[in-house]
C-alpha cells in the first residue's frame, strides 16, 4: 500500500544505524519473544534555513508522499525552528523536520555555513535521498570545533549532513511495556544511557505526550584533517495520550522537544553519572 514510504523509512533506518548501533539493539530488546513489532512514532530531520536547503526543501520530500503539515514550534534560545509533517494513516510515521534560523547566529558562523552548503547541487537536494545522503561538504576538525562552542546543532548537521537524527519506538504500541518509566529501567539496566535534561521523562499526560531518550552513541567522523570519534544519532521513546476526540494526540511539546535536541549535545549530563 505505502510501498514508497516503506522504502523510504527503510533506507532511512539502514543509514541511522550504520551510526548507531544502539538503536538496532534496543529495537531487539524490546521487540520481544511476543512478536509485536516495533512501531516507528517518528523520525527527525535537521538542516538550515538557507534557501536551498532548508526545512521546505526536506518537507517537500514528504508531501510528495502524502503528508501534510502538522504544528509548528519555536525555539529561541537553540534558534531553531520546526514543522511536523504527518500522514492521513496514523500508522505511517510522523516526521519533525528543524532548522537552524542560520540569520540568528554570529557573522563567524554564517560565513561557515554559507561556505558549506555553497557547492550543494540543487538536483541532489531534489532528490529523495537526499534525506539520507549524509554530508555533502569537506570540514576540519577545528571548524567543527568552532560551530560546538556556538550551536550544538550546527556542529552535528555539519559534521554528519542529512540522515535522521533519530527514530522513536512508539510506547503505545510495546506487548510488554505500558509506561515509558519501566521503558527507561529496562535501558538503564541494560547499561543505555538516558537523556536527563530537565528530567528523563519529557513532557506529561496534560500535555498528551510523553517522551525519552538515549544518549547519542559515538562513531568516527572523517574530517578533512583527523577521523574523530563524536555524538551520532539517539533512539526515543515516546508514549501519547487520547486527545478530546479520543484519537492518541498526534503533534509535538515544543518544551520537551527543546530537551529532546540535547540527546546529541557532547557534555550534557546523564543519568548514569
Ligand atoms: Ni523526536
Amino acid at each position: 500500500m505505502h510501498t514508497e514510504i516503506d522504502t523510504l523509512f527503510h533506507n532511512l533506518w539502514e543509514n541511522y544505524c550504520a551510526v548507531t548501533p544502539s538503536a538496532r539493539q534496543i529495537h531487539r530488546l524490546l521487540d520481544n519473544s511476543q512478536g509485536s513489532t516495533i512501531v516507528n512514532d517518528h523520525i527527525a530531520l535537521r538542516t538550515f534555513n538557507l534557501e536551498k536547503l532548508n526545512l521546505e526543501k526536506l518537507a517537500a520530500h514528504f508531501r510528495a508522499l502524502g503528508y501534510h503539515q502538522g504544528g509548528e514550534y519555536h525555539f529561541e534560545a537553540k534558534k531553531l525552528y520546526a514543522r511536523h509533517f504527518e500522514h492521513p494513516d496514523a500508522t505511517v510515521p510522523k516526521v519533525f523536520i528543524s532548522e537552524l534560523l542560520v540569520e540568528k547566529c554570529s557573522d563567524a558562523l554564517q560565513e561557515t555555513v554559507q561556505k558549506l552548503v555553497a557547492d550543494v547541487p540543487p538536483s541532489v537536494v531534489a532528490d529523495r535521498s537526499f534525506l539520507y545522503s549524509g554530508r555533502h561538504w569537506d570540514i576540519d576538525y577545528a571548524t567543527y570545533q568552532a560551530l560546538l562552542e556556538e550551536s550544538e546543532y550546527a556542529a552535528w548537521l555539519a559534521a554528519w549532513g542529512y540522515r535522521a537524527n533519530h527514530f522513536t519506538v512508539s510506547v503505545n504500541h510495546l506487548s510488554q511495556f505500558t509506561t515509558l518509566a519501566e521503558v527507561n529501567r529496562r535501558l538503564k539496566q541494560e547499561g543505555y544511557r538516558l537523556n536527563s535534561s530537565g528530567g528523563e521523562i519529557k513532557g506529561s499526560s496534560e500535555e498528551l505526550l510523553e517522551q525519552s531518550s538515549t544518549m547519542a552513541d559515538r562513531a568516527e567522523v572523517d574530517f578533512s584533517d583527523q577521523t574523530v570519534s563524536i555524538p551520532s544519532c539517539f533512539y526515543e521513546f515516546a508514549l501519547r495520550y487520547p486527545d478530546a476526540d479520543g484519537q492518541l494526540y498526534r503533534g509535538f511539546v515544543a518544551a520537551s522537544a527543546d530537551r529532546i535536541f540535547e540527546s546529541t549535545n557532547s557534555k550534557t549530563t546523564d543519568s548514569n553519572d
